[in-house]
């Protein structure tokens, strides 16, 4: 790949967001629940069941990443003799494109396992709003779409770790835009920072379709998506990376008085916390 006379070797990260081209249309049923709540309504077995499934699931990961690496670095090279053919350059864009998914999922799994065990250093702080604003530029949406970012002037200091609070902002901005695949003549989404002495908030507004009764209840379960090409983890992720950080992620649906669509909120502490 040449990007200004440049070459870039092609690099699989879990807060690079998945591009939405070529995607067929979302199922209708949640796909993939873990536990079905019928068959284990004791919360023990329920989080025992997780936990199983978790540590089988970091374990694949892992071993995954060997083969991932391999494949890409003989893509890579293959980029190079192919030259200008223009079918071979597809196909092998096209194997790029799912070997970054693979890719981001693989390493979402090992950050899920892993989040539990490393909280953010104490003494780490960022500026949230510079976090949030690189994140709405890092997620590809259709130029049509419109996204009004409300920032403060002055920078929002928090403690954390803004590599991976960046990445709960891109996953909640991709879900927006995903959310609108259809809806072009939404009036688009709002990303807004607000902040005071003791906590700063960041909401992410679209106007899709809302959040189902149904779905609320179990949305931020890992593996639980109604998208053919989701793996029902950023919001489980999401929430986790949060509540890492002594906050917390929460979802709504808007009335349709208020213009409907959905609504989530990552509420961080302004102030180191102390304790696990
Ligand atoms: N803004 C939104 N509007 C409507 N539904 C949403 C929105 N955000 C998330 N959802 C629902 O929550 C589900 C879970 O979201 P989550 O981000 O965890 O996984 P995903 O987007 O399906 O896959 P991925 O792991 O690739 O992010 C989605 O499949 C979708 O049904
Ligand atoms: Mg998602």
């Amino acid at each position: 790949m040449r990007r200004g006379g440049q070459r870039s070797r092609p690099h699989a990260r879990c807060d690079e967001p998945l591009k939405s081209r070529d995607r067929p249309p979302p199922r209708d049923a949640v796909l993939l629940p873990l536990v079905d709540e019928t068959d284990a309504p004791d919360p023990t077995l329920r989080a025992d069941a997780l936990l199983h499934v978790g540590q089988l699931a970091a374990g694949v990961a892992h071993e995954l990443r060997n083969p991932l690496a391999v494949i890409e670095t003989s893509v890579f090279l293959l980029q190079e003799q192919v030259g200008e053919d223009p079918r071979a350059a597809r196909q092998l864009r096209r194997i790029t494109e799912q070997l970054r998914i693979a890719g981001a999922i693989v390493n979402d799994l090992l950050d899920t396992v892993r989040g539990r065990n490393a909280p953010p250093s104490p003494t780490a702080t960022f500026d949230l709003a510079r976090v949030v604003r690189e994140a709405v530029a890092w997620v590809p949406r259709p130029p049509r779409l419109a996204i009004a970012l409300r920032l403060p002037e002055d920078p929002v200091v928090i403690p954390g770790d803004a590599r991976r609070i960046r990445q709960v902002v891109v996953n909640l901005v991709a879900n927006a835009v995903q959310s609108l695949d259809g809806h072009d003549d939404s009036p688009g989404i709002a990303v807004t920072l607000d902040s005071d002495e003791r906590a700063a908030h960041v909401s992410v507004r679209d106007h899709g379709p809302g959040i189902a009764d149904t779905l609320l209840p179990r949305l931020f379960e890992p593996f639980v998506t109604t998208r053919a090409e989701g793996t029902g983890l950023g919001l489980a992720l999401s929430r986790q990376i949060a509540r890492d950080h002594h906050g917390d992620l929460r979802a709504e649906s808007v009335s349709p008085a208020e213009g409907g669509g959905a609504r989530f909120t990552l509420t961080l502490p302004r102030h180191a916390v102390e304790g696990p």
